[in-house]
């Protein structure tokens, strides 16, 4: 076959899995960060069902309705696992609970002295649910439509075991340096038990994964190997050592300087990339032939319009010429218009 030509098979996968192996499609495909969510009215109705957010995402039922509910409105061309980062912690024995309004709550581990946790086999077992909705999700959705499975990072995890909600991460900072082996330990507990847990998504049918390091932001250079970079790679080496082939995608947000470290040495598949951050910043860091997802600002998608479509041109025009897969720089807000992200999609497919 003559280089850049297709087999069929090849020209037959879904878009977003050719873009992700390294094929520059003449139209990115398109999906949304937290693109099953409070922006849409029919997920807000299905949400006060449940009798908390983590029921909801334990219900294998509900989950997969919440998947498939922006499918239904928009021609996206990936699903993605509805779930929580914070699930892995709750598994491994520090419950958490979500505070109406506010975030998620967890007993604070900077406030005890001897840290223990479940073993990371035995948390995943607890996890079933979550591995029986991407069943029952595969089951329902189209097969052109692949399904993204995800965890959170390591460090993003740890930053709100640490502290025991969101918000400035200065104290989780202060554990990182002030008890460097009880929050390396952590680390290590956290890489091993979301390799697990991706491993289980993928056996259960998810297409491909992201893992969400979403608090990669204002660390040192040193900092930053530490706590994101080693044990990024240490994840995703247990999950190759574990069977798992398909494609991972890293967004480490707010890595800014270090992007170039995340992206050569974490074994990371393809880049997300974040809202401040330039393509062309991108492209550099990432090695040759990497896909880049993002990265329209989530507030462009609030005021629609002109601006909007101003803005995901200039995303387009930016990530051209390599693989490049459309998204967000970051989770897509309540305040945004079910009928601007229509307007999106039908513009980034070129309608
Ligand atoms: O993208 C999707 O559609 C899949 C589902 C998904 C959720 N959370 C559902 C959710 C994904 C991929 C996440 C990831 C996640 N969760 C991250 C990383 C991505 C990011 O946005 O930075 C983080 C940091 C969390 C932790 C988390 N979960 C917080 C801080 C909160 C509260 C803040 C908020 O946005 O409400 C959640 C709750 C949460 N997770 C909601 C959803 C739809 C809203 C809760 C509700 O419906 O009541």
């Amino acid at each position: 076959m003559a280089p850049g030509e297709q087999s069929a098979e090849q020209s037959s996968r879904p878009a977003l899995i050719r873009t992700l192996n390294g094929e520059t499609l003449s139209r990115p495909p398109i999906w949304i960060m937290r693109q099953a969510g409070r922006y849409l009215p029919e997920y807000r109705e299905i949400r006060s069902r449940a009798r908390n957010f983590l029921d909801f995402c334990y219900s294998p039922a509900l989950a997969t309705e919440a998947v498939l509910q922006p499918l239904r409105r928009f021609p996206l061309d990936a699903a993605i696992l509805f779930s929580d980062i914070l699930v892995v912690p709750d598994a491994l024995g520090r419950a958490v609970s979500f505070v109406e309004g506010e975030g998620p709550r967890l007993s604070p581990l900077i406030e005890e002295d001897d840290w223990r946790f479940e073993d990371p086999a035995k948390a995943v077992q607890r996890l079933s649910p979550v591995y029986e909705a991407v069943e029952r999700i595969k089951e329902a959705l189209d097969p052109s439509v692949p399904l993204i499975g995800f965890c959170g990072g390591p460090w993003t995890v740890a930053t709100y075991m640490l502290q025991g909600e969101g918000g400035e991460k200065d104290r989780s900072r202060r554990a990182a340096y002030a008890r460097p082996g009880d929050v390396d330990a952590l680390l290590s507990v956290l890489a091993e038990t979301n390799a697990l847990h991706l491993s289980k998504q993928v056996q259960a049918g998810a297409d491909c994964v992201q893992i969400f390091e979403s608090w990669s932001e204002g660390l040192t250079e040193p900092l930053f190997r530490r706590l994101i970079l080693e044990p990024t790679k240490k994840l995703i080496a247990r999950l190759r050592a574990l069977g798992v082939t398909v494609p991972v995608i890293g967004f480490p947000r707010g890595a800014g300087p270090h992007l170039t470290l995340f992206a050569q040495e974490s074994g990371v598949t393809a880049l997300g990339v974040d809202t401040q951050t330039p393509a062309s910043y991108a492209r550099a860091a990432a090695p040759a032939g990497m896909a880049l997802q993002g990265n329209l600002d989530p507030q462009a998608l609030v005021v629609g319009g002109e601006v909007l479509e101003r803005e995901a041109r200039a995303v387009m025009a930016d990530f051209a010429g390599g693989p490049h897969i459309f998204n967000l720089g970051h989770g897509i807000t309540p305040e945004a218009k079910p009928e601007h992200v229509a307007a999106l999609v039908k513009l980034v497919k070129g309608g």
